[in-house]
């Protein structure tokens, strides 16, 4: 009779633990899901959007049936906001007398300045440019500026600077006026073409990366720049880059801004940038120009005649035309 009695009272308590087992199991997983489905709900669309790699929570959601906003959010990405960064010079006739465009003529500086404008311009109506910072020193390149360009005029910021002539500007001012924000520092002739809607921000910021890209050229008002200045080419590359895209994150270390202290049109300063943002700036420094499309427009031919070059085996970089962009 007693061996009956313990006998019924472990299975009794056997009973009872199995019940709390089961519960207990049912709870945890009902926990999970709410868990998922609060973390799909605050992710920031755009993560949601452009991430490749599934999210921890999302290969479960997407097992599930899939949710009927989910379809359109793959296939419509949001564009990448690009706050570009240029500068131009104010040349007039006066110019003639100085050595650097003594050989040109009236129309040839005119013809100049209608490119920097048509370059400007070009920038500032891209999809994915979402801001024009445009440095100066002196107001009347301001109000030429102001003059001449008339469309898409709520991206244009000016910007006093000290020297928009230096390279070190262009980064200074990236790093004190766009931390966390997609930069890029284009030469007024040089504008943005095809493939920018694939610049991913998280990417540029997680892998470090920089992107130094090659021009191409194609056909312009006043001549065919396909066949002038196209050089994002295997073949035809020999060190030649425009426009720089990066994410300024942290600040720009004093060593770097020194390597940087130069002239932006002389000869060879794209591959100290190059040398010195991969050895002193730890950035992945690449040149995907076969897929992120910038034109150059110089069909003026208008050159200043003093530019020399400053590179040196010591310090030159290198980045051939690539069709990645991590
Ligand atoms: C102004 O810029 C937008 C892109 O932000 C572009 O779609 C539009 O075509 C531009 N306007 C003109 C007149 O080009
Ligand atoms: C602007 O910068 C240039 C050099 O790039 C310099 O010659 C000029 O004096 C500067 N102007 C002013 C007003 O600081
Ligand atoms: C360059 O010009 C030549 C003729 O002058 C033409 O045959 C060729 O297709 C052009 N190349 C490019 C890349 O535009
Ligand atoms: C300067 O850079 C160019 C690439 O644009 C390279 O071909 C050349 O060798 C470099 N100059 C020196 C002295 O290393």
């Amino acid at each position: 009779m007693q061996s009956k009695a313990v006998l019924l009272k472990i299975f009794l308590l056997l009973l009872i633990l199995a019940i709390i087992y089961i519960l207990t199991n049912h709870a945890e997983s009902n926990k999970d899901e709410i868990k998922a489905n609060h973390v799909k709900a605050s992710l920031p669309l755009h993560e949601l959007m452009t991430s490749n790699k599934p999210l921890p929570t999302q290969q479960k959601i997407t097992t599930k049936q899939p949710l009927p906003s989910q379809q359109k959010m793959t296939t419509k990405q949001p564009l990448p906001k690009i706050y570009a960064i240029v500068t131009m010079p104010l040349l007039t006739k006066k110019d003639l007398q100085t050595k650097k465009y003594r050989t040109s003529t009236t129309e040839k500086i005119e013809e100049r300045m209608s490119e920097f404008i048509t370059g400007l311009q070009n920038t500032l109506n891209h999809e994915c440019v979402y801001r024009v910072h445009f440095l100066y020193n002196e107001s009347n390149v301001v109000d030429y500026v102001k003059a001449h360009v008339k469309i898409n005029t709520t991206k244009l910021v000016f910007n006093r600077v000290e020297d928009p002539r230096k390279h070190v500007t262009y980064f200074d001012f990236a790093y004190e006026k766009l931390q966390g924000e997609i930069a890029m520092y284009t030469p007024i002739d040089v504008y943005p073409g095809e493939g920018f809607r694939l610049i991913n921000k998280d990417d540029l910021i997680s892998k470090k990366l920089m992107y130094i890209l090659t021009r191409h050229g194609k056909q312009e008002k006043n001549c065919d720049m396909g066949n002038i200045s196209n050089n994002c080419n295997r073949k035809r590359y020999f060190g030649s880059h425009d426009s720089y895209i990066f994410v300024p994150n942290g600040p720009l270390s004093p060593e770097i801004r020194k390597a940087l202290d130069y002239w932006s049109i002389v000869w060879g300063q794209e591959n100290i940038a190059i040398h010195t943002f991969r050895t002193l700036g730890h950035f992945k420094v690449t040149n995907p120009c076969e897929v992120l499309f910038v034109y150059h427009i110089h069909c003026s031919n208008l050159r200043d005649s003093t530019r020399y070059r400053i590179n040196t085996s010591a310090n030159s970089g290198m980045a051939p035309p690539t069709n990645t962009l991590t």
